[in-house]
């Protein structure tokens, strides 16, 4: 509701009582007070030691499977520290991988919550949606068109999976009798029957049968500029030629994400795979469910000047909401997208909050926050890299995304590392095959240069520990 409902409404009527505004006002006074004691890492609580370990081990078994990091959240952080259920306090750098992005209860989204909880329906969908629907699929069309791509249509969704699994749907409706895509190797796309084929991780798709044949195409390298873009072209052309008419799209990450280790591509290299792919009459789909919102740019494919070429573009994750963006040919015929569910009240209302955020505080441009956290985190790592080159190498990622390769990047002793790091009082995550990387996905609404100043000593001590542990180990 808030500004979004006209007074003359019942709705206006609700958004416009003063006891909403104060209800609003106590509840961010009483989340204020109780987020005071939240300054800094702690250690966990030693009376909810084994209540917590309980806890963990009855839902491991009803999952089957332990969670990976022992984390159970006791619902209340602030900015990019987070209170876990143990009582310990954590510097959150991966934020649930991407989604987090103004950090923890930040007081926006508290008013986006109060507004969501006050409206008539927890979810939205295919037959029900409230006016906050058409805002802020206009918001994403609008930013996404800002630069010149030209994006007509797009459809909101609940996770990054269905918003690329309707790209795809949409994609192969348009380009009968296609029955390929191209991909590049090592890419992460999602995880629904047709995505786990597309994720070019063979252990994701383990005894699934094959429902779409997808052609890979080598990822750019940064040590190989020059080569690794001619190859990268002359495995795509031979893809073509050897498949003439039979892909419906080629799918890019921009940024390589948890299967790359954060690893950017250039505006050369992706223009050299556009021209054939125009040349051929294939579509080109931007998957920036992970680069949404972390570049210099709303989207990353702004970020390399590629708006004239997106045809289809996906996002999700710090959106909340998840969304896909289409030119005005790729419109589908009725019924081939629709749900139930396309996102949650809150989820939409949290959108719009957080696009007021990237876009009203000064987060985007080449001097914005999110380039510049990216700068001072990034700087760290390499000063890091210099001094123990035994340890570290890097970094890697761009903007928002950023990694390195602890340990010299094997996949155990990176998981050992992060595993350390974790109970020591900074949350990272594994990404990346062999060499495996430490990443790390800012909260960028919700951190500042000094929080990384006092996350960053955790990162390189227990960096230390961990190599002197493993070395005793390997010794012993
Ligand atoms: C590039 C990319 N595409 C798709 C997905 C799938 O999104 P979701 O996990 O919301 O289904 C992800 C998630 O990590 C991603 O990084």
């Amino acid at each position: 509701m808030g500004k979004l409902a006209a007074r003359a409404l019942a709705a206006g009527v609700l958004s416009a009582d003063r006891r909403v505004a104060e209800a609003k006002r106590l509840l961010a006074d009483a989340l204020r007070d109780a987020q005071a004691s939240l300054t800094g890492v702690k250690p966990p609580d030693p009376e909810l030691r084994a209540g917590y370990a309980e806890t963990l081990k009855r839902f491991g078994d009803m999952r089957g499977a332990a969670l990976y990091y022992p984390y159970l959240g006791s619902g209340i952080g602030r900015g990019a520290l987070v209170e876990l259920a143990d009582g310990s306090v954590k510097y959150d750098f991966i934020t649930g991988i991407g989604v987090h992005y103004l950090g923890h209860n930040h007081p926006a989204l508290l008013e986006a919550g109060i507004d969501a909880a006050l409206t008539n329906t927890v979810m939205q969908g295919n037959l029900q949606q409230n006016t906050e629907s058409e805002i802020l699929l206009g918001r994403l069309l609008a930013g996404a068109n800002r630069r010149g791509a030209q994006l007509a249509h797009g459809f909101l969704t609940s996770s990054g999976a269905m918003a690329n699994e309707n790209a795809l749907k949409i994609l192969f409706q348009k380009k009968q009798p296609a029955d390929r895509v191209l991909a590049f190797s090592h890419c992460f796309a999602g995880r629904t029957l047709a995505l786990s084929q597309v994720t070019d991780k063979p252990a994701y798709r383990q005894g699934l049968p094959e429902t779409l044949a997808v052609d890979y195409v080598p990822f750019y390298d940064e040590a190989r500029p020059v080569e690794s873009t001619a190859e990268a072209a002359a495995a795509l052309k031979g893809h073509l030629a050897g498949h003439p008419g039979r892909h419906a799209c080629m799918i890019f990450e921009l940024i390589q994400g948890e299967g790359g280790g954060y690893a950017p591509g250039t505006p050369e290299f992706f223009r050299a795979l556009i021209a054939p792919l125009r040349a051929a009459g294939v579509a080109v789909h931007f998957d920036e469910i992970q680069t949404f919102g972390r570049t210099s740019e709303l989207f990353a494919f702004q970020h390399f000047g590629l708006d004239e070429f997106a045809d289809v573009v996906t996002l999700g994750k710090l959106s909340q909401a998840c969304a896909t963006l289409i030119r005005a040919e790729f419109q589908p015929k009725p019924g081939l997208v629709s749900q139930t569910f396309t996102a949650p009240s809150v989820a939409i209302r949290s959108a719009l909050a957080i696009l007021d955020h990237i876009e009203g505080e000064g987060l985007l441009g080449q001097d914005g926050k999110i380039m510049r956290l990216s700068r001072h985190f990034t700087g760290k790592l390499k000063d890091l890299a210099k001094r123990r080159p035994d340890l570290a190498s890097g970094p890697f990622g761009l903007g928002g995304m950023i990694a390195f390769t602890p340990l010299g990047g094997d996949p155990d002793k990176v998981a050992r590392y992060l595993k350390n790091l974790f109970d020591a009082g900074v949350i990272g995550f594994i990404a990346g095959g062999t060499p495996a990387k430490a990443r790390f996905l800012l909260p960028v609404g919700g951190v500042e240069e000094s929080d990384i100043d006092t996350a960053f000593p955790f990162i390189e001590q227990v960096l230390v520990e961990t190599g002197d542990a493993l070395a005793k180990k390997g010794g012993a």
